[in-house]
């Protein structure tokens, strides 16, 4: 059953700093991916509490393929052992895991463990977990755009859920309201474009690896002491009294 879980916030989050953190300890970048995964669960057990409903994770972009064949084999075979290991996990805390992203570069048995973990998860609805694999919302958008054809009206609703359709996600899925990157870099690397057109961004210093529960209540406490305006002006206090039929005139 394809029943989208609403009301609270859409979080995006960019993983990053693996590698950073492997080296600065004169490890191995691969042992770093390994450490990351374990801060996954952190983020994924925080955020109910936050409000997030639906909560995606950038694991692996379509451009992580140009990496060395060790290092995306560390990367998909810790992909696997994630969506095997959590998803009973995941059907007992009533998250619903799914992966978005293209399908017919991953092995089948990747494919089979998503496929898996998707049907086992599906009727939850505390939380809409999406995992990122071989991602780009690029060829999301224009997967959708070339869908299109010239006599169907399009609004922006209705093309955000053939971009979620594009990458196997629950075309219900809302945009997203805020994305969060570790590691310090500040750009979107091809992630959730058309989605987060009044996403408000968040750029922490903590290295992936380290990520916890505190990490994303800061980001979270910084997300709601913005204002969030769509291009239109904050409302003034007579302009809410007026709206509210109390206000002079
Ligand atoms: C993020 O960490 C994980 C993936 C992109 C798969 P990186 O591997 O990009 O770590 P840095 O950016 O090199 O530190
Ligand atoms: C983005 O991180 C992809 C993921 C976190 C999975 P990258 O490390 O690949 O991005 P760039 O290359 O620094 O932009
Ligand atoms: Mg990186």
């Amino acid at each position: 059953m394809d029943r989208p879980v609403t009301g609270g916030l859409h979080v995006g989050l960019i993983m990053d700093g693996n590698g950073r953190w492997a080296r600065a300890r004169g490890l191995p970048r691969t042992e770093g991916h390994r450490r990351g995964a374990s801060a996954v669960r952190r983020a994924v057990e925080a955020a109910p509490g936050l409000g997030i409903t639906t909560l995606t994770l950038y694991a692996f972009s379509a451009d992580n393929w140009r990496r060395p064949a060790a290092e995306v084999s560390t990367l998909m075979s810790l992909l696997e052992s994630f969506l095997v290991r959590e998803r009973a996990r995941c059907h007992r805390h009533g998250v619903r895991l799914a992966v978005i992203g293209r399908r017919d570069r991953l092995s089948p048995a990747l494919n089979r463990a998503i496929d898996e973990t998707e049907r086992a998860t599906r009727d939850r609805t505390r939380l809409y977990l999406r995992l990122a694999v071989d991602y780009s919302s690029r060829s999301a958008i224009l997967a959708a755009a070339g869908a299109l054809t010239s006599t169907e009206p399009c609004d922006e609703t209705a093309f955000l859920r053939r971009v979620n359709r594009a990458c196997h996600s629950d075309p219900q899925t809302p945009p997203v309201d805020l994305v969060i990157r570790t590691s310090g870099e500040q750009r979107l690397s091809d992630f959730l474009l058309f989605e987060s057109a009044y996403a408000e961004l968040v750029f922490l210093d903590t290295l992936w690896p380290d990520f916890d529960g505190d990490d994303m209540r800061r980001a979270v406490a910084r997300f709601r002491r913005r204002e969030r305006r769509y291009g239109g002006l904050k409302p003034r206090n007579d302009d809410l009294l007026t709206l509210h039929g109390t206000g002079p005139g």
